[in-house]
């Protein structure tokens, strides 16, 4: 059976559908204390498939009851899909007001949230981790999945001269993925330097973009400091048209006005964080792991 975390009720339906098993009924009470619970009441069979996007605290706590009551009731293997792994991001131990130091005393986050997923599941997989490396936290086996050759489904046909670029060094590999699906273009990045949780600079890379169209692709827009201020340098260089575009489109607090006021002509994301902008369905690659 599929049982869908509350944050991934599409994709878990449609991973069912592709996969043509039942989608078990699922619950999601709050109590007056704040306090949850998730539960699977009709669950059946040998295994379960939990599709549960770790988008905040609370889906946690609900990926960490589904996996309970699932194994309670007799399922003998858990397979965790986790579309988007919350804390994945804080996979050293990080001071928020120091960036870029370690101490002791402070979690690596990532890890701490790896192992209580581990505890009742017999394998997971997540798309697009912000390291491939925060797999091996689980204490079971768990492998990243690569939804960017995706990302250029939704992308206009007729894109002129495009340059596919990468907010950062790290997302050049996907915005090279990106180009080499659509099939044209180039592939560039420019250099970040994070100011604040909200706040990045961006310095540009010499490519000229007058006259071209562009494509920055990261893998998470969250408040939107990152692409929004991508987007302002590519307008002031004169680019015609740039698009957004990313696996996680996660797009807190007023991430979309950010975006939409640097002058994006549109945004696009997968279905690993259910939103408007969720053009791109991950469910293929997911039912090609399983
Ligand atoms: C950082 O390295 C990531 O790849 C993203 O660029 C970043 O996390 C996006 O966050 P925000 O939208 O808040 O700038």
């Amino acid at each position: 059976m599929i049982v869908s975390g509350s944050a991934s009720q599409s994709l878990a339906a449609s991973v069912a559908g592709h996969l043509d098993e039942s989608l078990a009924s699922v619950e999601f009470h709050r109590f007056p204390d704040g306090e949850l619970l998730a539960a699977a009441p009709d669950i059946e069979g040998r295994r379960a498939v939990i599709v549960a996007s770790t988008v905040s605290s609370d889906t946690h706590v609900e990926l960490l009851q589904l996996q309970d009551a699932v194994r309670g009731a007799g399922v003998e293997e858990i397979v965790t899909v986790l579309p988007y792994m919350g804390y994945a991001r804080q996979d050293a131990a990080y001071r928020p007001d120091a960036p870029g130091t370690t101490e002791s005393g402070y979690p690596v986050s990532a890890r701490a949230v790896a192992r209580a997923i581990s505890t009742t599941t017999d394998r997971v997989f997540t798309v697009n981790p912000h390291e491939d490396a925060v797999c091996d936290f689980f204490d079971v086996p768990a492998s990243p999945l690569d939804a960017s050759p995706l990302l250029a489904d939704p992308l206009p046909d007729d894109l002129t001269d495009p340059v596919f670029i990468a907010p950062d060094a790290n997302a050049l590999d996907l915005a090279e993925t990106v180009r080499d699906a659509y099939g044209t273009g180039t592939a560039d990045y420019f250099e970040k330097t994070r100011r604040s949780g909200t706040e990045v600079e961006i310095a540009p890379s010499d490519v000229d973009v007058g006259d071209r169209d562009a494509v920055v692709v990261d893998d998470i827009i969250a408040t939107g400091g990152t692409m929004s201020e991508a987007i302002a340098v590519l307008d002031a260089r004169d680019a015609v048209r740039i698009f957004a575009t990313c696996v996680h489109p996660m797009l807190t607090r007023s991430a979309h006005t950010r975006l939409a006021r640097a002058g994006v002509a549109a945004v696009y994301g997968t279905d690993t964080i259910e939103r408007a902008v969720s053009d791109v369905s991950v469910a293929s690659i997911v039912v090609d792991a399983l």
